[in-house]
Formats: structure tokens, C-alpha cells, sequence
């Protein structure tokens, strides 16, 4: 059993503060804090010694696509070949930084993103579609990792551990760091993930080459930019927007690198731990954290307006566009009908619109791909399920982004789904009483097991379903989505990750490798 550390901040440790959305004074000043930072933004590869090209790529705002948000330019092989270069030779010494003088590193970065948080919200709301509550979230995500690894660099890379020394030898165990990291992260958190897993990577002694998701490059690029000013040298953290099949490929295929953190879908999850498996060098850790077919299940004892509330937070949040969102509401018959009713009224109630504006529900999907795919499943459920509702979108509003109306139906079962559909979009399925093995049964058959919801006043049907889902982070009678750092570590097994858990005490070891020094005494 790995020893268990315990946040070195125990109860003195605070998560990153929020907005008082009842306060006019603070929404006046984080308004001020948000319309200073407009953009166009930039991003480049940030790696020293490379021959960086010319070509850019225009970012437009997923709300509206006529409107420019920035620009960047993209790496190719050389500055992947340069990047890790660097990397090799700048590794050793940073391993050897005192874990005090990393931590503080990282705890100076969260104060600048606290800082700086109107311009991160403000790129959060432009490039990557989020609503203002969203934006503001993350934005304390990201501190909150920085904070946490922070305390976990102290606690884990402070000091060697003694082991019993039987024999009169003295026995210590060390932890270190790997070598090369890659880390590769997803636009639909293209702050907090990027940070998490750069920072993480970082802080356990790694240089690492950080590659943000195609979407998000411009809130990488800040990222990293701030990273560098709060103290982490630029060789031991590199930057290279690209998109996943030319750049993440070249990065992951390279001999040279000892592991990668990656945070997307499961079906990239296998392309990368194809390629790694292909190449020669060391044999590379992958950490994973992928995709969902989450669901909720509700029994009949459940309170109906929690739960819609609940359904509502879950499923059509953040557009559906969460690893953690439910997909399917598995509804006991008997109830089925009054909550439908009450989801749907809820639905009509939901405002799909700019992300900017704090009246607004439901924000714009990331781009023209994303909206095609999920427009071709709503067409499939059109024609095969039953509607049961689908939200108004005012096209005056939404005419040019891209944005999708959240959408209900009723399917007779899981089977139908064929896959992640990620987006704001739920499934509805009955279940009979007494049947709530074949319900767990279809849910464990998926394969995922990110997260569940339970909703059921019966404390022992919520012990009886955690105890029986494969899931890594099972809710109840609340909604199942916004896992906090260190308080709720969060991740999923099976197809859904690999672990260990995000935001939780074991997470930095899978960036460490482990070295004991033996003397005779
Ligand atoms: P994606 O898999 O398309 O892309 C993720 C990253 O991988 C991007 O940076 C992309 O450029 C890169 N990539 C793509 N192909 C690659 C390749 N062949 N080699 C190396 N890198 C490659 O995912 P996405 O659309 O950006 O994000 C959405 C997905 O992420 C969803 O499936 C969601 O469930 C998942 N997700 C999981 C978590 C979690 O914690 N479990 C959190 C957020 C998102
Ligand atoms: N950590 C994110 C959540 O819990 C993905 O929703």
C-alpha cells in the first residue's frame, strides 16, 4: 500500500476565492477586470534556439465567428527535435532544485493567476466559448493546482524517506523525477488541466514540453508565458501549439522522452499509447484521463426539483462539454413522467446565448466540428428516440457561432449510445423497480467509469451503487460535475483514465521515479 500524504496544509490549506455573484461591487470590479483585456492575443512556440515559421493561424470567438481573438503560430519537427533537446539537458539540474525553492515557485504562479484573472476569464470567455461562472472556475482550478502540488512537492520531494534499517545499514527511499515529460491537454479546460498537468509534471523534478490543445493555444501560450515569470527556467518548460496528429505525434513518437501526461478522448488515449509503445528508449509512463458515459441514476425516493436541478447542472453546463457531464438519466418508472414533465419545463427555461453576458445558461460548442458531430447524433435520435424537448435558440443571438440547442430524449436503453457525445445533449432511460443491478450492469458494460450521479433519499441504495459502479467519482443528491482540488480528487478507470487522480495526494507519483540509497554504516 503507497503510504498515504496528507495535504501539507492539512485544514489551513484555501482553495482559490470566487465571485459574490450578489455583490454589485464585486461583479462591477471583476467587469472592469475582464473588459481591460480584449484581445487579439498571440502564441507561438515558446523553446529556445528554434527556428520558429512564419504561417499563422487565425482564432476566431466560437460565439461568433466574425470576430478575430487572436492568432498563433504553430511548431513543426525541428522545434519538436530543439524542444526536446533542451529538455534533456536542463532536466537533471532542475531535479536537483530544492523541493522548498519548486513549491514556492508554484505558489507565487497561483498569486499571478489570481492577478491576472480578468485577462484568463477574459480568454476563457473568447477562445474557448466559456461562460462567465465557467471562466471564473477555472481560473481558480488553475491556482488551486498550483497551490496544491505546491504542498504535495514539499511533502513528497522535501525529504527522503527513511526505510527500516534491519541490518545496521540505513535505508532511504527517494523520489525524483522521470525526465521528459510531454504533456498534452484538451480545449474544454485549456487553463486548469494545461496548468495542472505542466505544474504537476514540473514541480516532481520533470522538463516538460507542453502541447495545448489546437482550440486553446492563445490560454496556453499565457500560461506558460506567466509560468516562466513566476520562476520556472525556460529550458525545463517549453511550449509547442500544434494540432494533435502533426505536433502531439512528433512529441509522443520521440525516443528521447520518458512519459506523458495527456488529458482528451479515449480514442487519442490509444493512438498515444500505440506510439509509445512502438518506439525504442524508455519505457514511457502514460497518465490518462479521458472520456465519459457518465450517468445519473434516479430512484424513486429522490426529491424531484434536486434532482431536475441537478440533471440540469450536470447535462447542459458548460454546454455538455465536461469529461464529467451526465449523458444518461436513469429515471425508476414510477417517477418517470413528473420529472420528464419538470426537465422539460426546465429546458424551455434555459437561455442559450454569449458567454460574456452572466444571464446566460448555456454558452457556444467549441467549433464547427464539434457542432457537425453532434448535429449527426440529434438527426440518429430524431429519427430513433423520442424527443423530449429541445431548448430555443434565438438566432439573432446565436446566427453566427456555433452553438447547439440542448436537447432530451427518451431511449429504451444505454445500448443505443455508440458513443461520447460531448455536448449538451442527455439521454433519458426508465428503469422498473427492483432492476437497479440491470441498470449498474449497463452502466459497468460501457466500459468508462468516470463519473455518477446517484439521487435517492435510501442511504443505503447510494452506498449499494457506490459500492457496485466502476466509476472514479460517484455523487450523490447534488450534481456531478466541478470536482475541487483536494477536496475531491478526481478521475476515472477503464476507458476513463488511467489514474491517479488529479488533484489528489497520489497523483504527483506517477510523474517520479523512485531511487534508495543504502549505506553501510
Ligand atoms: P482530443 O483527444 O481530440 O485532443 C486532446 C489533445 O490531444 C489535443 O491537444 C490534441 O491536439 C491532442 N492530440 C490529438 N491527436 C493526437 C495524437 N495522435 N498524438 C498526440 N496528441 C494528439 O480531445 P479534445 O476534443 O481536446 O477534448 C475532449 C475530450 O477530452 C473528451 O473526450 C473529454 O471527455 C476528455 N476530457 C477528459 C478529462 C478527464 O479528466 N478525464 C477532462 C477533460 C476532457
Ligand atoms: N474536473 C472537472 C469536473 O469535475 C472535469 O467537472
Amino acid at each position: 500500500r503507497i503510504p498515504m500524504p496528507v495535504d501539507i496544509y492539512g485544514e489551513q490549506r484555501k482553495n482559490s476565492m470566487g465571485v459574490n455573484f450578489s455583490n454589485e461591487d464585486d461583479i462591477r470590479q471583476l467587469a472592469e477586470e475582464i473588459n481591460a483585456h480584449k484581445g487579439p492575443w498571440k502564441a507561438a512556440p515558446l523553446v529556445p534556439g528554434a527556428k520558429i515559421g512564419k504561417e499563422t493561424v487565425k482564432v476566431t470567438d466560437p460565439a461568433d465567428h466574425r470576430r478575430v481573438v487572436g492568432e498563433w503560430i504553430g511548431g513543426d519537427e525541428s522545434v519538436v527535435d530543439t524542444a526536446i533537446g533542451n529538455a534533456v539537458a536542463a532536466q537533471p539540474d532542475w531535479d536537483r532544485v530544492p523541493a522548498e525553492q519548486r513549491a514556492q515557485i508554484a505558489e507565487r504562479a497561483a498569486e499571478m493567476i489570481e492577478a491576472k484573472r480578468g485577462e484568463f476569464v477574459a480568454m476563457c470567455v473568447r477562445e474557448a466559448g466559456k461562460t462567465l461562472p465557467d471562466a471564473i472556475a477555472e481560473v481558480r482550478e488553475a491556482a488551486d493546482f498550483c497551490r496544491y502540488y505546491a504542498g504535495m512537492t514539499r511533502k513528497l520531494f522535501g525529504q527522503p524517506e527513511d526505510m527500516p534499517s534491519p541490518t545496521g545499514e540505513t535505508n532511504r527511499l527517494f523520489l525524483n523525477g522521470r525526465g521528459v515529460f510531454v504533456c498534452i491537454s484538451p480545449w474544454n479546460f485549456p487553463l486548469a488541466i494545461f496548468m495542472g498537468e505542466v505544474m504537476a509534471a514540473v514541480l516532481s523534478g520533470n522538463a516538460v514540453v507542453a502541447k495545448p490543445a489546437e482550440q486553446t493555444s492563445l490560454i496556453g501560450y499565457a500560461a506558460v508565458k506567466l509560468l516562466h515569470e513566476a520562476g520556472v527556467p525556460e529550458k525545463v518548460l517549453q511550449f509547442i501549439p500544434g494540432d494533435g496528429a502533426s505536433v502531439g505525434a512528433t512529441l509522443t513518437k520521440d525516443p528521447r522522452i520518458a512519459g506523458v501526461a495527456f488529458t482528451g478522448s479515449t480514442e487519442t488515449a490509444w493512438a498515444i499509447n500505440k506510439t509509445l509503445a512502438a518506439r525504442k528508449g524508455p519505457i514511457a509512463t502514460l497518465i490518462a484521463e479521458t472520456g465519459g458515459q457518465n450517468a445519473m441514476i434516479a430512484d424513486s425516493s429522490a426529491l424531484p426539483e434536486q434532482l431536475v436541478k441537478d440533471v440540469m447542472a450536470s447535462a447542459f453546463g458548460s454546454a455538455g462539454q465536461r469529461c464529467s457531464a451526465a449523458r444518461i438519466l436513469f429515471i425508476q418508472e414510477d417517477v418517470a413522467d413528473r420529472v420528464i414533465e419538470m426537465l422539460a419545463g426546465a429546458i424551455d427555461e434555459l437561455k442559450v446565448g454569449d458567454p460574456g453576458l452572466l444571464s446566460t445558461d448555456v454558452g457556444p460548442v467549441i467549433d464547427h466540428e464539434a457542432l457537425d458531430g453532434l448535429q449527426k447524433h440529434i438527426d440518429r435520435m430524431n429519427r430513433e428516440a423520442k424527443l423530449i424537448r429541445k431548448a430555443r435558440l434565438d438566432e439573432t443571438v446565436t446566427g453566427h457561432g456555433t452553438f447547439l440547442a440542448p436537447h432530451a430524449f427518451e431511449i429504451p436503453s444505454l445500448d443505443m449510445l455508440e458513443r461520447e457525445e460531448f455536448g449538451p445533449i442527455l439521454h433519458v432511460v426508465r428503469w422498473k423497480s427492483g432492476e437497479l443491478d440491470k441498470v449498474l450492469a449497463q452502466i459497468n458494460a460501457t466500459g468508462y467509469g468516470l463519473t455518477l450521479g446517484i439521487h435517492s433519499r435510501i442511504d443505503d441504495t447510494i452506498a449499494y451503487v457506490q459500492k457496485h459502479a466502476r466509476v472514479g467519482n460517484c455523487y450523490a443528491n447534488r450534481n456531478q460535475v466541478g470536482a475541487v482540488v483536494g477536496v475531491q480528487p478526481f478521475g476515472g478507470e477503464g476507458l476513463s483514465g488511467t489514474g491517479f487522480k488529479a488533484g489528489g495526494p497520489h497523483y504527483m507519483l506517477r510523474f517520479a521515479t523512485e531511487r534508495v540509497l543504502t549505506v553501510n554504516t
